[in-house]
């Protein structure tokens, strides 16, 4: 069994390779391993969102679960593969309960850390997912695919940046305005 970065690899090394199975099917591998991200990521953030207590927190997870929903569609609009049936039942598909992110959360929970550890958490993964999309955007020929990864890559670096301000807040640091006004002073 493949891990997430292994895939990766995997798919980027495939794309790379070129004309041995043909484009289309690496065009949808890269959609594929992103439809998977971005589903393991709804359920991280769905997950963290429902047991977070900070009220501030948990709507910020809760925006971020939406957002990844809204990536998701974007992936499945242009995914040719049938595993998942229809947008609505990938989106309801059940929880990789397996995901090495998903166990760090659930740890996490039990150690009653839920709130940090999933913005620590988030900070990688959406980190790991600019890179990776930034890739895998250079080896889709497809315009509008390509178009999508793009898209997304700027998305999620906003996202990145939102969870930086809302460790910020959650860690009780200087947040960023501040130190701009403490610069200027
Ligand atoms: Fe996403």
């Amino acid at each position: 069994m493949l891990t997430k970065k292994d895939s990766w690899i995997y798919c980027i090394q495939f794309i790379s390779m070129g004309g041995i199975m043909g484009r289309e099917y690496s065009l949808q591998e890269a959609v594929a391993l992103a439809l998977k991200a971005e589903k393991d990521s709804m359920d991280f953030y769905r997950r963290a969102a429902s047991v977070a207590k900070d009220e501030r927190a948990k709507k910020v997870l809760e925006l971020l679960a939406n957002e990844e929903v809204g990536h998701l569609k974007a992936f499945f609009a242009h995914y040719k593969g049938t595993e998942y049936g229809d947008v609505q039942s990938c989106i309801n598909a059940p929880v990789d309960t397996k995901n090495p992110t998903y166990v760090k959360l659930e740890k996490a929970i039990t150690e009653d850390m839920v709130e940090q550890k999933a913005l620590e958490l988030a900070l990688f993964e959406e980190k790991e997912c600019i890179g990776q999309y930034t890739q895998l955007a250079q080896g889709v020929v497809d315009p509008a695919v390509r178009a999508v990864f793009e898209r997304i890559v700027q998305e999620t670096q906003g996202h990145y940046a939102l969870i930086e301000s809302e460790y910020a807040h959650i860690m009780g640091m200087v947040h960023e305005s501040d130190q701009d006004t403490f610069v200027r002073e």
